[in-house]
């Protein structure tokens, strides 16, 4: 007992939790992932995209569960953005008994960590079945879902051994995000400079994420602390920022078991906020973009109603006015920002399950992956 302990504890490599130890691993870990993508072979090539079908790509349908589809929700936006293509991301659960109508030059991405997800591979299966060409985002080597998707993209996070994802999900974003500026590349719908500094958004982003985790780590802590006993939590933000906010409420609700809803921060104001009382903190992903303003006004007006804001985002005398606790994060490309926000979520999910009790690594009623029906 007292060896498999040790054993046990060598893994964790001095972490109490898997959870902690993986957040503190991506910044390696996404150094690898990007080398691979960006550097080695392109992403684009690995998905099994060439030049000459780039061209024919006229729509990408991005297909996930959980926190890879929130990995989706960012690639979506930047698809759109940089290879000026309308593109969606779908709810695998949804879309494989309800797939959008087939069209010409949609090529469909599956993203799964686990590559064994059944909801995903059967999107992806219903996909190929109507003739589109499908690709798969995997962190397991020959994982079922890579081996029947015509291209695949493996992530290299390394094993994942906490059920909530954590560097999975930040390395699935920074290759998705890598594939985007691939295809724009490919399809010359992204123009030189523009593509130099976004590689360099995203080669700057382990060392930033390293930062983020040394400059929050502790305010994450106390912001736990303040608020371990409330019930009730809502997550917002704006454009990059949404799935950002959507995947901070869900992985508070896995580890810690309260309650966490996320909206865009816009349309809280049409219906939800009827719920904020000094018992329900906001959490806000706030960092500087064009919308910001519009955040710093929802938030203004959250905290005139009593509410509590722990905000993500520069540290500045802006954000300072309308947040109760800030999560500072460095500047950077709003499209790699979210690699960046992600973290101090991540550490406060973390710090709120230890301060409540919760058995970090395997919350109740979850499992790794999700097999079956
Ligand atoms: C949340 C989490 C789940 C998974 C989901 C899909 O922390 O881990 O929401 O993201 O079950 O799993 P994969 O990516 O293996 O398909």
């Amino acid at each position: 007992m007292a060896r498999k302990m040790e054993k046990e504890d060598d893994s964790k490599r001095g972490f109490p939790h898997y959870m902690l130890k993986e957040i503190h691993e991506q910044p390696e870990v996404l150094e690898r992932t990007l080398a691979s993508v960006i550097q080695g072979t392109s992403a684009a090539d690995m998905l099994g995209v060439d030049a000459a079908y780039a061209q024919k790509i006229q729509r990408v349908e991005l297909v996930a569960c959980g926190t890879s589809w929130h990995a989706a929700l960012i690639a979506r936006r930047a698809f759109e953005e940089l290879v000026g293509i309308p593109a969606t991301a779908d709810i695998a659960s949804e879309y494989r008994d309800w797939p959008h109508r087939a069209r010409e030059g949609t090529w469909v991405i599956a993203i799964t960590q686990s590559g064994e997800t059944t909801d995903t591979l059967e999107a992806m299966r219903a996909a190929k079945a109507v003739g589109h060409r499908t690709a798969a985002i995997s962190n397991v080597q020959g994982s079922t879902i890579a081996r029947e998707a015509d291209g695949a993209l493996y992530t290299l996070a390394g094993t994942e051994v906490a059920i909530a994802s954590t560097k999975a999900c930040t390395c699935q974003v920074a290759a998705l995000l890598a594939a985007a500026i691939a295809v724009g590349r490919l399809r010359k719908s992204l123009d030189a400079s523009r593509e130099r500094s976004l590689v360099q958004a995203l080669e700057n982003a382990p060392r930033q994420v390293k930062a983020v985790i040394d400059a929050t780590a502790d305010v994450a802590r106390e912001a736990a602390r303040a608020h371990t006993t409330e019930e009730s939590f809502f997550f917002l933000g704006r454009g990059y920022g949404y799935p950002v906010a959507r995947e901070g409420a869900l992985k508070l609700k896995e580890t810690s078991y309260a309650h966490a809803e996320a909206y865009p921060s816009g349309e809280f104001r049409h219906g939800p906020i009827a719920l904020i009382s000094g018992r329900t903190p906001v959490v806000a992903v706030a960092p500087r973009s064009k919308q910001r303003d519009k955040i710093l006004a929802n938030l203004q007006d959250i905290r005139e109603k009593g509410g509590k804001v722990i905000a993500v985002g520069t540290q500045d005398p802006e954000l300072a006015r309308s947040a109760d606790r800030i999560l500072p994060i460095p500047e950077t490309d709003e499209i790699a920002m979210p690699l960046l926000a992600a973290v101090p979520l991540q550490l406060f999910a973390y710090e709120m399950a230890v301060a409540r009790g919760r058995e970090v690594d395997s919350p109740r009623n979850l499992s790794k992956a999700v097999l079956g029906n």
